[in-house]
């Protein structure tokens, strides 16, 4: 309940707000470390996990972490943020994502960011870590992130769904624009080789297909017993009442204005946009991907 969540519902800190960062609005809550992020020493077997926001980031990351780990007694009670952290957080009601991704005791260490692709720290460049990148249509990506606005006390106050939409289309969200993001990122897959580049269209189309995809580019190959396993623990339906996966322990987000696990569908979108939204958005959307060979589904 949310006296549970917010014991002190008085004191809680105010929202930040949003600033120009090297070019990308961003909030304190991932700028604050920002010297030992930088720094961040990554290995050859770590595997970063990079998205957009609300792409599928918690989806993916608990189909790696089963895939390499399986669900031993030991780590069952570990919730996936800390099995999996988010490297650039920097908020004090949690632990920052820097210092537990040093902590890892894992091998290969599992690390989510959000980072544009000119934000990675070097070192993941460096020591050629492999990493998975997800990516969603906009119009889905930009519903389920205004909800998350409201219900995380760590992003800036969404406003109304008109106003987010502007905002969103004009990269002023945290993490910016979501446009340059999946751009600049299929760019670098182009000369990286250790990238894979997913969709969450496909994953909700056929999660046996994108699994197995996912297994070739990591060498792995799970026997059939244990992709059955993975797959039926990685259901949104399983997700959503897992403790360990629905986020429902972070005192910042308040599940009762919107779950995490909220619809986990492909076309939401049309519950949201009015008919003038969408004329409106598409426009824009030829306009900034006219120079890219990307295309995203916003229907399957
Ligand atoms: S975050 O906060 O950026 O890390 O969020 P992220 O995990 O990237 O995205 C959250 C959205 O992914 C949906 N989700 C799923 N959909 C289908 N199946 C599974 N298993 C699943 N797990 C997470 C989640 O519901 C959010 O999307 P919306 O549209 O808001 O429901």
């Amino acid at each position: 309940s949310i006296c549970h969540l917010f014991p002190q519902s008085m004191e809680l800190p105010p929202r930040p707000t949003l600033f120009d960062f090297h070019g990308v609005s961003m909030t304190k809550y991932f700028t604050d470390n920002w010297e030992n992020i930088q720094s961040f020493k990554a290995r050859p077997d770590d595997i970063l996990i990079a998205t957009y926001p609300k792409a599928g980031t918690t989806w993916v990351s608990y189909i790696l972490d089963l895939l390499y780990f399986g669900e031993p007694d030991c780590r069952s009670s570990v919730p996936l943020q800390e099995r999996v952290p988010f490297l650039e957080i920097s908020e004090p009601s949690r632990p920052k994502g820097k210092d537990l991704a040093d902590q890892l005791p894992t091998a290969p260490r599992l690390i989510k960011t959000h980072l544009p692709v000119q934000f990675v720290p070097k070192s993941f460049w460096e020591q050629r870590s492999r990493i998975v990148y997800v990516a969603r249509n906009a119009k889905d990506s930009a519903v389920s992130y205004f909800h998350f606005g409201h219900m995380n006390r760590v992003l800036p106050e969404p406003g109304d769904w008109s106003c987010f939409l502007q905002n969103f289309m004009q990269g002023k969200v945290v993490f910016g624009s979501w446009y340059e993001h999946v751009n600049t990122w299929w760019d670098q897959k182009q000369t990286y080789s250790n990238l894979h580049y997913m969709f969450y269209e496909d994953l909700i189309e056929d999660s046996g297909q994108e699994i197995s995809r996912l297994c070739s580019f990591l060498g792995l190959s799970p026997t059939a017993e244990q992709r059955e396993l993975v797959q039926a623990k990685v259901t949104f339906d399983n997700m959503k009442q897992n403790k360990i996966t629905n986020f429902s322990t972070v005192s910042m987000m308040n599940q009762s204005v919107s779950p995490f696990m909220r619809k986990g569908r492909v076309g939401d979108w049309k519950n949201h946009f009015t008919v003038s939204q969408n004329e409106q958005f598409e426009e824009d959307y030829k306009n900034k991907m006219k120079n890219t060979a990307l295309v995203f589904r916003n229907e399957i």
